[in-house]
C-alpha cells in the first residue's frame, strides 16, 4: 500500500494509514533524514489521541506517550535509534522490551538493530516525492 502526502494533509494520511495497519504493534519508519518518519509518527499520534508530545523536553531514545483519555486508547512508545551503535546498545538500553511489550511501537532507524525485531514487524518506508509531498509505503514490496 502506498501513500503521498502534502504535510498539509498529513493528518487524512496519518488516519488512512491507522485503518490500513489495524492490529499492528510494532512499526519500523525507514527513510533518510529529513524524510519525514518523526513529522508522521506525531501526526499518528496525534490522531491516536495523544495531546502532549510538543512539550516532551529533549528526544531521547524511549518516548512513552499516553492519550489524555488513559481508558480510552494504548501508551505508544516512540523509539528513535539513530544514535545507537548496535543492537547490543539498543537492547541495553530496554528497546527489546519496549517492542515485545505488546504496546505500540514506532520506531526510527530500524537499520542500526534490524535483528531485535519481532517477526511481525510493519516496516514503513518513507521517501520524498516533493519539497512538501512524502511517499509512504507499507511493506516490503
Ligand atoms: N509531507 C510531509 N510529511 C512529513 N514531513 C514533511 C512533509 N513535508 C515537509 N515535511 C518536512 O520535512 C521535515 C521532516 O523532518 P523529520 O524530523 O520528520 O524527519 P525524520 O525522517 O524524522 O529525520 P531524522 O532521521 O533526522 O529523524 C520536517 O521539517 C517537515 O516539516
Ligand atoms: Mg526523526
Amino acid at each position: 500500500m502506498e501513500l503521498i502526502f502534502h504535510l498539509d494533509a498529513i493528518r487524512d494520511a496519518a488516519r488512512r494509514f491507522l485503518a490500513e495497519t489495524k492490529g499492528k504493534t510494532v512499526f519500523a519508519f525507514h527513510g533518510e533524514m529529513g524524510a519525514g518518519k518523526t513529522t508522521f509518527i506525531h501526526a499518528i499520534c496525534d490522531e491516536k489521541g495523544i495531546r502532549d508530545i510538543v512539550s516532551s523536553p529533549t528526544f531521547s531514545i524511549i518516548n512513552e506517550y499516553r492519550p489524555e483519555d488513559a481508558k480510552n486508547g494504548e501508551k505508544i512508545f516512540h523509539i528513535d535509534l539513530y544514535r545507537m551503535k548496535d543492537q547490543e546498545e539498543a537492547m541495553l538500553a530496554g528497546v527489546e522490551d519496549c517492542l515485545y511489550s505488546g504496546a505500540i511501537c514506532f520506531v526510527e532507524w530500524p537499520e542500526k538493530a534490524p535483528g531485535i525485531f519481532p517477526p511481525d514487524t510493519e516496516h514503513i518506508y518513507i521517501t520524498l516525492a516533493g519539497s512538501e509531498t512524502r511517499k509512504l509505503r507499507i511493506g516490503r514490496n
